[in-house]
């Protein structure tokens, strides 16, 4: 495929204030002289930012970088993750053509994507909201036929159900990504045949995932996930390394705090008062399994987590298996102290607005 800029092009590109800090962030990784090790990560911002990488985009990459804008382009031009026309305002519907989707049923994805976004790849929507391009296989083969939307994977497809997925989205829904046929993860259409334990939880491996490392957070709300919820969580590995002299103070090891230093327990309850707990997913950085954790050390109300002192702070983050680091992070307790006062913060209030 020819892949070349796109014939009509933006005036100027800037990131916006956030966006330009993350990006300061990329760049301070490498060493003196290698600062183009970071043209990946601002080519994919800006994507990200812009809906596709525009001409002023690249130019302006290779200004911070150091880089001749051929060298940019280069990249942009080589990588197809990189998007050099304008996409839908909401969603590029990414269907995996590849052996293993082609032979479950990937014909049957694209010709909704035709029927229901456009005839053509890269071509937009009527109505503005969406592309769809092929791709090659996106590593989820065991459960093929799939899609990626956005940063969520649709697996286990059908025609139908993907047909659903476009209207629902087109709608201002959220529908619920991972396996679509009832399945956990990858294992055997008729149950697991190994580790095969009983299961209390009623969400599929993806969304388990994403909710536990407060990725969902993201794509619900459009708040940026912290990398080192990641790392804190042990669900995944970090994915960069960096030099040790240059490493700054993100890594999980270095926002651990040290258990034993201060802590008082606070008080607890056994059951929430009046038998109604607070919405404790309202606080930024808390999904269902951290609410679960909290109830399980009896705290039920935002009074309870809004009058933390950091020693009881300290106490609560030592009993968080996995999630270290998490309330100061987030400011959990000036958040529980808003929610508790004057019963909205911007966050919470966005993702009530979301879930009605
Ligand atoms: S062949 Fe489609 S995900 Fe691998």
């Amino acid at each position: 495929m020819l892949r070349r800029l796109y014939h009509e092009q933006p005036e100027s590109f800037a990131f916006t204030p956030a966006n330009l800090e993350w990006a300061k962030g990329q760049i301070a990784k490498y060493p003196e002289g290698r600062q183009a090790s970071a043209v990946i990560p601002l080519l994919w911002r800006s994507q990200e930012q812009e809906g596709w990488v525009t001409k002023p985009a690249i130019e302006e990459i290779g200004r911070m970088l150091g880089m001749a804008y051929i060298r940019v382009l280069e990249v942009a031009t080589f990588y197809f993750m990189f998007q050099l026309q304008p996409t839908g305002s909401v969603a590029v519907v990414q269907v995996c053509g590849t052996t293993t989707c082609m032979i479950c049923g990937s014909g049957d994805l694209i010709r909704v994507c035709k029927e229901k976004i456009a005839p053509r790849p890269h071509e937009i929507s009527a109505d503005g909201k969406f592309c769809w391009e092929e791709v090659e296989c996106l590593g989820a083969c065991s459960n093929a036929p799939m899609v990626q939307i956005g940063k969520d994977f649709y697996e286990d497809l059908t025609g139908e159900r993907l047909g659903e997925i476009i209207d629902s989205i087109r709608a201002g829904e959220i529908p619920t990504p991972g396996p679509q046929n009832g399945r956990f993860s990858s294992e055997p259409l008729g149950g697991p045949v190994a580790l095969a334990g009983a299961r209390d939880i009623d969400m599929n491996a993806s969304v388990l995932l994403a909710t536990r490392i407060g990725d969902t957070v993201k794509r619900i709300t459009g708040d940026e996930m912290d990398a080192r919820t990641a790392v804190g969580s042990g669900a995944t590995k970090p994915r960069i390394s960096r030099p040790a002299e240059s490493a700054p103070t993100t890594d999980a090891a270095q926002v651990t705090p040290t258990p034993d230093v201060g802590q008082v327990a606070p008080q607890t309850l056994s059951a929430p008062i009046g038998d109604r707990p607070d919405d404790l997913k309202l606080i930024k950085g808390v999904g269902p399994e951290l609410e679960r954790m909290l109830h399980g050390l009896g705290f039920f109300h935002f009074s309870q987590l809004g009058s933390w002192t950091p020693e009881e702070v300290a106490w609560v983050d030592a009993h968080m298996e996995g999630f270290h680091g998490r309330i100061e992070r987030e400011g959990w307790v000036e958040q529980a102290r808003q929610l508790a006062n004057e019963g909205e913060t911007p966050h919470s209030g966005k993702k009530i607005r979301l879930d009605e």
